[in-house]
């Protein structure tokens, strides 16, 4: 039993090793493509005889590559407070129907041009639990649904609360998630379809973070998707986290 003990041990210690070589090779990954782009958009620049149209374009990107750096360090740094568990959740009681709504219209720039359009279920439910850290989930989970939508595209999202739990569920009818790939979305830094990610801006780092915060309140999260269809994400909490 002993040896057993001692063999699982040096295997989930492998495990661990590996994922923190993924995880170091794919940050160095995601900070040399925007830097890369950054200092080639820059030594263009230096040309004497640049068209004004072109000097602003480049310059414009140089801005949106150090914006996507800039994100992509909040996000880590983020993910790293969240998982030392050295940040406590601020547990208060408040209505989440009301907090969904407020996401829809923060993100409205996101959604109202591209004619995407909610239909909501929204079920009158208060919620004791992380008030700041909630909101970065449903913006996640819809700025996702958005994203990943056509245009005029229709997406529902759903409150139901039983005795102890709250539900919410966001469904699209956007491009999908491949079977394999819905193992994968939380993990940090993954994208679906590397070909497509000059398509859609995000560092894939979102997930990671919604799924933490989600953990932290002990609730569960999950997604059902039909490549082509659309995505439901499922989240589940307590409507009382327990305060530990
Ligand atoms: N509603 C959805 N429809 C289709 N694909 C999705 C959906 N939600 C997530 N995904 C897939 O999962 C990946 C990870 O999502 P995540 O939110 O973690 O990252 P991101 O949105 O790409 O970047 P970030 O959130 O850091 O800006 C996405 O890149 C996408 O491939
Ligand atoms: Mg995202």
């Amino acid at each position: 039993t002993l040896a057993r003990s001692f063999e699982e041990m040096m295997h989930d210690l492998q495990q661990l090793e590996q994922m923190r070589r993924d995880f170091v090779s794919n940050v160095s990954h995601e900070v040399q493509s925007p830097l890369t782009s950054i200092s080639g958009y820059a030594l263009a620049l230096k040309q004497v005889n640049l068209a004004d149209n072109e000097r602003s374009r480049y310059l414009d990107i140089i801005i949106a590559e150090a914006d996507r750096m800039s994100k992509m360090s909040d996000s880590l740094l983020k993910l790293s407070l969240l998982e030392s568990q050295s940040q406590q959740l601020r547990l208060f009681t408040f209505s989440l129907d009301e907090q969904i709504r407020r996401v829809i219209v923060a993100i409205q720039p996101q959604w109202s041009a591209r004619n995407i359009r909610f239909e909501l279920n929204l079920t009158a439910v208060r919620l004791m639990a992380d008030h700041d850290q909630l909101n970065q989930v449903w913006t996640n989970i819809i700025g996702n649904s958005i994203k990943f939508s056509k245009d005029g595209g229709v997406i529902n999202i759903s409150i139901k609360q039983d005795i102890k739990n709250v539900t919410v569920r966001v469904s699209d009818t956007g491009i999908g998630i491949s079977l394999e790939d819905q193992k994968r979305i939380f993990e940090r830094f993954f994208k679906a379809d590397r070909s497509h990610s000059r398509k859609y801006e995000g560092s894939g780092m979102g997930l990671a973070i919604v799924k933490q915060i989600v953990s932290l309140h002990q609730g569960d999260i999950r997604v059902e998707s039909v490549p082509g269809r659309g995505t439901t994400v499922i989240v589940t909490l307590p409507i009382t986290t327990p305060a530990e």
